[in-house]
């Protein structure tokens, strides 16, 4: 059980037992140590509702409040709050057991089947920046909810199909008789606007590219065979990028659009046999009555056009009803662009009325802002065309290359591109990550590469100090007792044993800002304590008991790391 589970559960058995029964711990950190460690903040509300006064009431919830061994020091203050000061020998214990834990004393939970979806760039293109954020977030958030322990499934939902890659797959026969396919296809960006280029200009290029749309729908061996092909290269393109940002996407995560081609006139049909569906303005359509424009008039989600074709929205259901049929999924995170969130919401809400997902299966779209540039405006390049990502990390790398040599000009060349790779990547990330990700953000090369702040340079370096201890301790014993007497070793302590929640709360919200946060604040509790206690020049169990604290430091900040996706270094 985490602390917080610990200290709710005690605290809500309290409040039954001074006469509120129902009433919530609403239990917190405390915001200043002077507070003690944790404070309940539900007394207020109880005493309220039982028309009582809040620190009598109080009072009766301490007197019956059991936390044998948990606390050293309860008290009232204010209004009613309860301050809980946890007992070192308590925290000592739990830290001790997270140190001799792989997974960190993190606790088993209600294990789940659960999906994450997210970087699924349209494979008509080159991924851009406006593609970085899903994948970093989604990935950052499979992470977690693994090593909580859910049974997780990384799904990448390409676009790779529709009637742009009629187009494609034209101008790829074209460029093959004139012998230089493999050019072309080494700029997607590039392919895809010459192809444009002839389809506007030449109408017997847009017939042919007609033609093959065609036949790829309607299963045609040839063509299916050359839209494989170039597939297989635009996949390969994002695998370069899922390189180099250390993103835990695979092949087999991908199922593309075109994976449920074949299911959606059963889709429609269903619909239709669940008589959701009309026909408006020759198209089939179904209307919600959850869904409104801002006139008050119903809006239709178009299932299946006049001209017969099929929408974003229909593979979308039938997607759904795969998770829940074939993968029996409980809980699915959708990772995408906010600007999608009208589109989910209908889905969610139809796939249920349709029955193709039961009313349990949680489905939740984790929305994120906009990446911007300084102007304010969507990050361009300076020409103002998108910016692709690969040459985005290319040159967070080499920017980072430069701080590395500045800063450590001693370390071997090689060494240096190791680090400035971990850097340069890890900033980009945590820049990212560390934001509430349903707000636009800014992006710049200086806050994000800066050694001070709540950065991943800053975090990074953090973790190298703490290794540096232990390249001058020698031998360290690996089981002794963790003591804690003074200010700065209890902050750090109670920072530590706040792990496991910290990624209970990611794993539910699915805001790994919070995840960012907490690091910042180890890493800054660890100086603190570092500056106040010595740790080698201390003798006996005290400085086995503060290198214990040490290394806890170190593995949480680079398994903290690691489930953000970001690389540590020894030395920097
Ligand atoms: N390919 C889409 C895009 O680039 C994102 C897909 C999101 N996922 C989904 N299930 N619709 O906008």
């Amino acid at each position: 059980m985490t602390i917080q589970q610990l200290l709710n559960e005690r605290v809500a058995a309290a409040l039954a037992a001074a006469g509120a029964p129902d009433a919530p711990a609403v239990l917190q950190p405390a915001s200043k140590p002077e507070f003690g460690d944790y404070q309940a903040n539900g007394v207020m509300g109880a005493a309220k509702k039982l028309k009582m006064n809040p620190r009598e009431l109080a009072q009766k919830v301490i007197d019956a409040l059991d936390l044998d061994g948990i606390a050293d020091k309860v008290e009232i203050a204010g209004p009613g709050f309860i301050n809980i000061h946890l007992a070192p020998a308590f925290l000592g214990d739990k830290l001790g057991k997270a140190l001799a834990d792989a997974r960190l004393g993190v606790a088993a939970p209600d294990v789940q089947k659960v999906m994450v979806e997210y970087s699924s760039p349209n494979l008509a293109k080159e991924m851009h920046v406006g593609h970085l954020r899903s994948t970093i977030i989604g990935d950052a958030i499979a992470r977690v909810l693994e090593f909580v322990g859910h049974d997780v499934t990384r799904a990448n939902h390409v676009g790779d199909w529709g009637t742009q890659f009629g187009m494609l797959v034209a101008y790829l026969v074209e460029s093959r008789k004139a012998g230089d396919a493999e050019m072309a296809l080494s700029d997607l960006e590039e392919f895809y606007r010459k192809a444009k280029v002839r389809f506007d200009e030449d109408a017997a290029f847009a017939d042919t590219a007609r033609d093959y749309v065609v036949r790829l729908q309607g299963g045609d061996a040839e063509v299916r065979k050359l839209w494989e092909q170039f597939v297989e290269v635009s996949l390969e393109h994002c695998e370069a990028v899922y390189r180099k940002l250390g993103v835990s996407l695979t092949r087999d995560s991908v199922r593309g659009e075109s994976a449920y081609n074949d299911d959606l006139p059963v889709v429609v049909a269903d619909l239709a046999a669940a008589e959701l569906l009309v026909e408006d303005q020759g198209a089939q359509v179904v209307f919600m009555p959850e869904f409104k424009n801002p006139e008050g008039e119903p809006m239709a989600v178009i299932i299946q056009k006049k001209d017969g074709g099929y929408l974003y929205a229909t593979t979308d259901l039938s997607a759904v009803r795969y998770r829940h049929r074939v993968l029996g999924l409980n809980r699915v995170i959708y990772v995408v662009d906010a600007r999608q969130s009208l589109h989910f919401q209908q889905i969610f809400t139809l796939a249920k009325k349709a029955g193709f997902a039961p009313a349990e299966m949680q489905l939740e779209h984790v929305a994120f802002g906009t990446m911007m540039g300084e102007d304010g405006k969507p990050f361009k390049t300076r020409s103002g065309g998108t910016v692709k990502l690969i040459e985005l990390l290319d040159e967070a790398e080499e920017r980072a290359f430069a701080l590395v040599s500045e800063k450590n000009p001693e370390l071997a060349e090689a060494t240096r591109r190791d680090v400035a790779r971990a850097v340069g990547i890890g900033a980009v990330k945590y820049a990212d990550l560390s934001k509430n990700r349903t707000s636009d953000y800014v992006f710049n090369w200086d806050t994000m590469l800066a050694f001070e702040g709540n950065t991943a340079p800053y975090l990074q370096y953090a973790y190298t100090r703490v290794q540096s201890v232990f390249r001058k301790a020698g031998e360290v014993d690996a089981g002794a007792a963790i003591l804690i007497a003074e200010p700065a070793e209890k902050q750090l302590a109670v920072a530590l044993a706040q792990f496991e929640d910290v990624l209970y709360n990611v794993a539910d919200t699915c805001q790994p800002h919070h995840l960012c946060g907490y690091l910042y604040n180890v890493a800054t509790l660890f100086s603190r304590f570092y500056e106040a206690c010595p740790i080698l020049k201390a003798e006996g169990e005290v400085r086995a008991s503060r290198l214990q604290l040490a290394a806890l430091t170190a593995r949480t900040l680079k398994t903290g790391l690691d489930l953000l996706g970001i690389a540590v270094v020894d030395a920097m």
